[in-house]
């Protein structure tokens, strides 16, 4: 007899049926001569229940030495069972256990840290498997949306010799004699790639030595990065809008039980296009008349997009922040040079920035000039500089922090809670 997945049960419903399941003891209860098992696989749980009278007495108190994440192997009938989970129960005829369990160490109200120090053992937890189930379908909507829109997916590498967001947050490492840094974007690659591919993109790992423990930032993430030739900021903003679109109203289709499990309304998942946009000036007008204290030429933190985006239910685009608070090859408005033609992507509901971008500097002398005023060394730049050499083209891009994206997906506080192993200034075990 094949085996069947717990999940596919609870869809076919095969009732009076025999099956073949394979799992892990969720929850055991033993009353009289009846055993009551939840078995767990992949996020599913379905109620088992062996009973002395159809197994015998040895096979029963063979059974009932199963302890709890004990891995099993379960033949029985299905029958509708409205008092159990999903309305199924198995009414089993053989359990057999294939490894079985130590006592867990985890149980109910156990503090964050001794969780974390468990954490291969609590991403068990139905909670961490819906999430990281949302996760895998993040990423498989956005390579969709990559795909169907003909972006090409490139890899860029990890050690590189040039910062792109600053040298603050740079992780430094031995390589070989001489010293690399870990990628914090991979922007300046993907730039690279349009000369020949056009439309890119690439999802890969991020560093940054964040030096402060927040609810948003890990010191390795993963970054979804576009970068598009001949497109200007309004462009690039389309595009992002587009895309999160299409990955919000795919997850709330596909994943709406998991979302609900969370607390996330999938109907509040269903934007879209076009996102409100407003300027970095307006956004600061906005701030000062809410008593926040800010004034023209901050970059805005945690606390100011909070407050702009707490009452909003779609995202928000801000756009034209000043020169001085971004990176130096963002491209200066002609319009107005002391702002530059950038966005950032704020989601709602409080949650702030996921995406930043805009469109980079394409003239040699201007680029030149910037990574002069940074205080940055041109030699370091050469290769990015021979780009507005040899056939420059006006371009743009963006770059998506993915756990940013699930996190407001997911509803969650914090960040930790979107990836497998979360990695913090404090923390690089398990
Ligand atoms: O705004 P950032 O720093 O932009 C860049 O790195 C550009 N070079 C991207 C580009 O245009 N190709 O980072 C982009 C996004 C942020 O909006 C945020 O969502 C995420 O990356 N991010 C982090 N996520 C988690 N932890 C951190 N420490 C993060 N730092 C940035
Ligand atoms: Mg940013």
């Amino acid at each position: 007899m094949p085996e069947t997945s717990i999940a596919e049960i609870f869809r076919k419903k095969p009732i009076s049926q025999e099956v073949h399941i394979r799992g892990w003891v969720y929850r055991r209860r033993k009353s009289g001569k009846i055993l009551f098992l939840l078995i767990r696989e992949c996020g599913a749980v379905l109620q088992c229940t062996f009973e002395e009278k159809i197994i015998g007495r040895t096979n029963f108190e063979k059974a009932t030495k199963v302890t709890i994440e004990s891995s099993v192997e379960i033949i029985g009938t299905i029958r509708e069972e409205p008092r159990s989970p999903g309305g199924l129960e198995l009414s089993g005829k053989s359990l057999k256990i294939i490894g079985l369990a130590e006592v867990f160490p985890i149980t109910r109200d156990q503090s964050i840290a001794f969780l974390l120090d468990n954490r291969h053992l609590w991403l068990r937890s139905r909670k961490l498997t819906y999430i990281m189930q949302i996760r895998a379908a993040v990423f498989d909507a956005a390579r969709e949306w990559f795909k169907l829109n003909g972006f090409i997916d490139v890899q860029c590498p990890m050690f590189i010799t040039a910062a792109v967001e600053g040298g603050a947050t740079l992780f430094k490492m031995k390589y070989f004699d001489t010293e690399v840094f870990l990628t914090q974007s991979s922007q300046f690659y993907l730039e690279t790639l349009i000369f020949s591919l056009g439309n890119v993109y690439t999802i890969a790992p991020s560093f940054r030595a964040e030096k402060s423990r927040t609810v948003r930032h890990l010191t390795e993430f993963w970054m979804l990065e576009a970068e598009m030739p001949f497109c200007d900021l309004n462009r690039d903003i389309e595009i992002q809008e587009q895309l999160v679109s299409h990955i919000c109203q795919t997850v709330a289709r596909t994943k709406a039980e998991e979302l609900e499990f969370l607390g996330r309304d999938p109907k509040e998942l269903l934007i879209k296009p076009p996102f409100e946009r407003i300027s970095y000036s307006e956004a600061i007008d906005q701030l000062v008349k809410m008593d926040l204290k800010i004034e023209w030429g901050e970059d805005l933190g945690a606390d100011e997009e909070r407050a702009l985006t707490k009452d909003r239910k779609s995202p928000l685009f801000i756009y034209n922040y000043p020169r001085e608070a971004k990176a130096f090859y963002h491209k200066p408005d002609p319009s107005n040079p002391k702002v530059v033609n950038c966005a950032d992507c704020l989601a709602p509901e409080g949650h702030g920035e996921i995406i930043g971008g805009g469109q980079r500097i394409h003239d040699k002398d201007e680029l030149l000039q910037r990574i002069k005023d940074a205080n940055l060394n041109p030699k370091d730049y050469e290769w990015y500089i021979d780009l507005r050499r040899f056939g420059t083209v006006p371009h743009a891009g963006f770059g998506l922090g993915m756990e940013r994206l699930i996190k407001w997906i997911c509803k969650l506080d914090n960040i930790r809670d979107t990836i497998p192993y979360p990695r913090t200034i404090r923390r690089v075990y398990p």
